[in-house]
């Protein structure tokens, strides 16, 4: 039995219950978040229930806000922790692991969301889903949906998504439209159309989505041998998963399983940046920016909605951030894939350009244990590596030795 009570307002705290279908506080217009009574939480007993279940997101239902008799899952959760020596060496680091979320099914963190988003929507009996993404969002929904029979609308900035992402919405058979304009501009559109029809929302500013991407810090937990690590750094986009999983780690020490939680360190993209930027220049409010541009498209977000929560997660856990370049990212990419067999997208590699960018300067340790989350698998977006990679050599029969050159001697 779940242990979720209702729905509170981050702002005001007004609460709802949780049949409400809402977004964000009619009140205030605040994000919402998942209230759980904590302290009917047996530490020990949870321990032992987590430990008879397989790694997935279900393993945690207890403190999952849904049935999972009616769980829509793909097998999602349950990904490698992955020891880094040989990259860590490189960055100059202690103990580096990679959380390489791409092991999803559909590859990438959004599954974790979507397997409680979409059953959230099987419980409330909704025929429809939607979403706007710059992609991996797309790809997940479009695939949960499918496997729950319900219809899925999804709607992506014309252009600007990653071929990979765009072709898993297709092939899953969601209604795919182009929006002329940003991310930013698709999820207002998609906001409103769900605010005016019956199509239900699964963008990270539903709360229900959050709380499946929190279980990556219970596995975390559970893969360190029940600790939690000094620092997690990953990606931020519309700032939803660094909220969720500051959550996650919150959740552990409020029931008593773990004694600390990890310093939260976002990283953005230099051309996309407005959550960094007002935690570095000290403000408590967003200046979006209004032509967002990376290489990284899955963070090409001028305006990243759960800003409000997110800046909690960096305060809260005395966490910080930092910006990094996009040619700074392409190199990360490949030093993870060649130095690790880890293939992610660029957005997932600006976690390891992040965690180079903060050991230069100084934020975080040498000593340190660190955890890089990789949001995404690398083959969302051939068309980086084909663009910014060496270029495959075309011989002919007999020219193969003279090709390979000094990789003979
Ligand atoms: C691969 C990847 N990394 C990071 C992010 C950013 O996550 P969030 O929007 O939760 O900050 C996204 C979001 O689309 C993504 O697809
Ligand atoms: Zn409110």
């Amino acid at each position: 039995m779940g242990l979720a009570k209702s729905l509170k307002c981050i702002e005001c705290s007004r609460t709802y219950s949780l049949d409400h279908v809402i977004y964000t506080c009619t009140s205030c217009g605040g994000l919402l978040d998942v209230v759980y009574d904590y302290s009917e939480v047996d530490a020990e007993r949870l321990r032992g229930l987590w430990a008879r279940r397989p790694m997935n997101v279900w393993r945690y239902q207890e403190l999952l806000p849904v049935n999972s008799a009616l769980a829509v899952s793909l097998g999602e959760g349950g990904t490698g922790l992955h020891r880094c020596d040989r990259l860590a060496q490189k960055l100059g680091v202690k103990e580096l692991y990679v959380k390489n979320e791409g092991e999803n099914p559909t590859g990438s963190f959004k599954d974790r969301g979507m397997t409680v988003g979409v059953t959230r929507a099987v419980e409330l009996g909704v025929k429809a889903t939607a979403c706007a993404s710059t992609g991996n969002t797309s790809a997940s929904l479009a695939a949960y949906s499918a496997k729950a029979g319900l219809t899925c609308v999804v709607l992506v900035p014309s252009g600007k998504i990653a071929r990979g992402k765009l072709v898993q919405a297709i092939a899953h058979g969601a209604k795919v439209l182009a929006i002329k304009g940003s991310f930013d501009d698709a999820l207002r559109e998609v906001r409103r159309l769900c605010e005016q029809r019956r199509l239900y929302l699964l963008n990270s500013i539903n709360p229900f989505r959050l709380e499946g991407q929190k279980t990556l810090a219970y596995e975390v937990f559970e893969q360190l041998g029940m600790k939690v690590p000094d620092r997690v750094v990953l990606p931020v986009g519309n700032a939803g998963n660094i909220s969720a999983i500051w959550k996650g780690f919150k959740e552990l020490r409020e029931i008593g399983l773990s004694e600390g939680a990890p310093k939260m360190m976002g990283v953005q993209a230099e051309g996309a940046s407005p959550f960094a930027s007002m935690i570095i220049e000290g403000r408590d409010k967003l200046k979006p920016v209004e032509k967002p541009e990376t290489v990284a498209s899955a963070i090409r977000i001028g305006f990243p909605v759960n800003w409000p929560k997110a800046r909690m997660a960096v305060v809260e856990s005395g966490g910080w951030v930092t910006i990094v370049s996009d040619k700074e990212i392409i190199k990360a990419q490949k030093d993870l894939a060649r130095l690790e067999g880890l293939f992610v997208e660029p957005a997932s590699a600006a976690s390891i350009a992040g965690l180079a960018k903060m050991l230069e300067e100084g934020l975080v340790d040498k000593d340190e244990t660190v955890v890089c989350v990789t949001t995404g698998h690398g083959l969302k977006d051939p068309d980086v590596v084909l663009k910014f990679y060496e270029e495959v050599v075309e011989v002919s029969p007999g020219e193969v030795e003279e090709a390979l050159g000094e990789v003979l001697a």
